[in-house]
């Protein structure tokens, strides 16, 4: 007799369908531990979900057919009617499909072993950056993105290409939902570990030891506690008090390193810090390859100029921006202009004393974290032109806490707040998801705007990470973000 099963226990099970040949599973076989005995029970590897497939078989304008021959070779059959399974999936049947599948705990950002790519990668596998406006020498692309992007995704109708957006908005949408959702479960101390019994645990923040043990106790996974920690296994780049007590080293001026060679600052770089630098100034002067700030909002009888780095690293920012302000000086004699620097780190601020920050002219260093700093600033009301925000060992966490005080510090005709944006940039589809929800969190709590200006980087390059621990930027496009006042609320 057939066993009823619903599509949202099939969904987690690995599948191997072998007759379906773009998916090249024999490859994965040994990986791949069929999950169809009774206990059901799944392997951490066995992630390919049916939303996986679904969304494959779109791609590569397959049908799904196979399936439907599993399901019977197997004596299974769907307690619910699946359309899809039927037939070749079309434009306007995707969408309600992967609408049913999230409704049935499709898990937005679970990485499937076919290929390895979380569900926004089969779709978009460079990120949307790559198929959108940007700047750029297209050259620096690298040959596999250009092949996709000039062949597989030019080559799509019209209409199919709505679709990839219309699903890959889907995706972004789904995601966005389950971290609001986690951070109001985390803000309210909510307490959970999903499904004990299966694998589905979100383990990022766990740093119990009771439930560590506990969950080692259950034979979920292999955790080791440390019970002491040398200087190279600290984990410098997540963990801040570790990070500000650590040596740091500079290699010449192409960059920062902690012991463990994580990268604090790196050279390719210094392109975005330019454009960051420039945009500081972009709301109050006239700044090549910037609009011209809007003549009905800016207040151009400004007379005093602040400028503030959060984070000085190598200081390429701030090397910058000295640039900006000795030309615009020239320029405009009659203004004044400071230029805060807040730094933490003592061997930072040793090498800014090496090279005579302090001694600058109207440069303002002030030593500490921002978190203890800002105040001070707030105190005695200064207002700036522009704010930039690069640090390292923190979290969005951090920032949602800096959006609190610079909203009191950035003034409202003329202010901009940047940061050096590297949320989720290790996969071009968390990129593409923090990218929107940055946005929807400055907009809803705080009425700021924020547009991004997509430029080109070259880090998919792995030379770019030679010797370096951790590559944290793996997109081609780099957003940058541009933060005002909403004058138009
Ligand atoms: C990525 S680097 C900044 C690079 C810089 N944008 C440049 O152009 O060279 C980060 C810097 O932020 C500093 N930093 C980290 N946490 C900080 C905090 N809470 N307050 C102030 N500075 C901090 C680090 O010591 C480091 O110098």
């Amino acid at each position: 007799m057939s066993k009823e099963v619903y599509l949202h226990d099939l969904h987690k099970w690995a599948l191997s369908p072998s007759s379906f040949p773009d998916f090249k599973i024999s490859k994965y076989a040994d990986e791949i531990n069929l999950t169809l005995e009774e206990d059901f029970c799944i392997e951490a590897t066995t992630n390919t979900t049916i939303t996986h497939i679904l969304l494959k078989t779109f791609v590569n304008d397959g049908d799904l057919t196979w399936f439907k021959e599993f399901l019977t070779s197997h004596n299974l059959i769907l307690t619910e009617e699946y359309a899809f399974l039927e037939t070749k999936v079309k434009n306007n049947q995707i969408l309600s499909h992967l609408e049913t599948l999230f409704n049935y705990g499709q898990i937005w950002n679970l990485r499937g072993c076919l290929e390895n790519k979380t569900l926004g990668e089969l779709i978009f596998p460079y990120g949307e950056g790559v198929v959108k406006k940007y700047e750029g020498d297209e050259n620096s692309i690298a040959e596999s993105i250009k092949l996709w992007k000039n062949g597989m995704f030019a080559k799509l109708s019209e209409e199919k290409k709505h679709t990839y957006f219309d699903i890959y908005s889907l995706l972004k949408r789904k995601g966005m939902i389950a971290e609001l959702l986690f951070r109001s479960l985390e803000e309210n101390n909510v307490d959970f570990i999903d499904d004990l019994e299966g694998q589905d645990i979100v383990l990022g923040d766990i740093d119990d030891p009771e439930v560590l043990k506990l969950l080692q106790q259950e034979q979920m996974m292999d955790v080791e506690v440390p019970e002491t920690v040398e200087q190279e296994d600290k984990d410098m780049a997540g963990n801040q008090d570790d990070y500000l007590q650590s040596r740091l080293q500079y290699v010449g001026d192409s960059q920062l390193l902690t012991a463990n060679k994580d990268a604090v600052m790196m050279q390719w770089e210094y392109k975005i810090m330019k454009l960051s630098a420039d945009s500081l100034f972009s709301k109050t002067f006239s700044i090549d390859g910037f609009p011209a700030p809007n003549p009905d909002v800016c207040d151009t009888d400004d007379e005093v100029i602040n400028v503030l780095n959060i984070g000085f690293g190598m200081g390429i920012i701030d090397t910058y921006i000295q640039e900006n302000i000795i030309s615009l000086r020239a320029k405009y004699p009659q203004k004044q202009f400071h230029h805060y620097i807040i730094e933490a780190h003592p061997d930072v601020l040793k090498q800014m004393e090496d090279k005579k920050w302090f001694e600058k002219k109207d440069v303002h260093v002030l030593k500490g974290r921002w978190q203890d700093q800002l105040m001070s600033l707030l105190d005695q009301n200064i207002f700036f032109n522009g704010i930039y925000y690069d640090t390292f060992s923190e979290h969005y966490k951090d920032m949602l806490e800096l959006y609190d005080t610079i909203i009191g510090m950035i003034k409202y005709e003329n202010g901009i707040f940047s940061f050096f944006n590297g949320l989720g940039s290790d996969c071009v589809f968390f990129y593409d998801v923090y990218k929107d929800l940055v946005k929807l969190d400055l907009l809803e709590k705080y009425g700021l705007k924020c547009t991004y200006m997509n430029t080109l980087v070259d880090t998919i390059d792995e030379k770019t990470w030679d010797g370096i621990t951790k590559n944290y930027f793996d997109c081609p496009v780099f957003y940058h973000p541009m933060i005002t006042f909403n004058h138009e609320l």
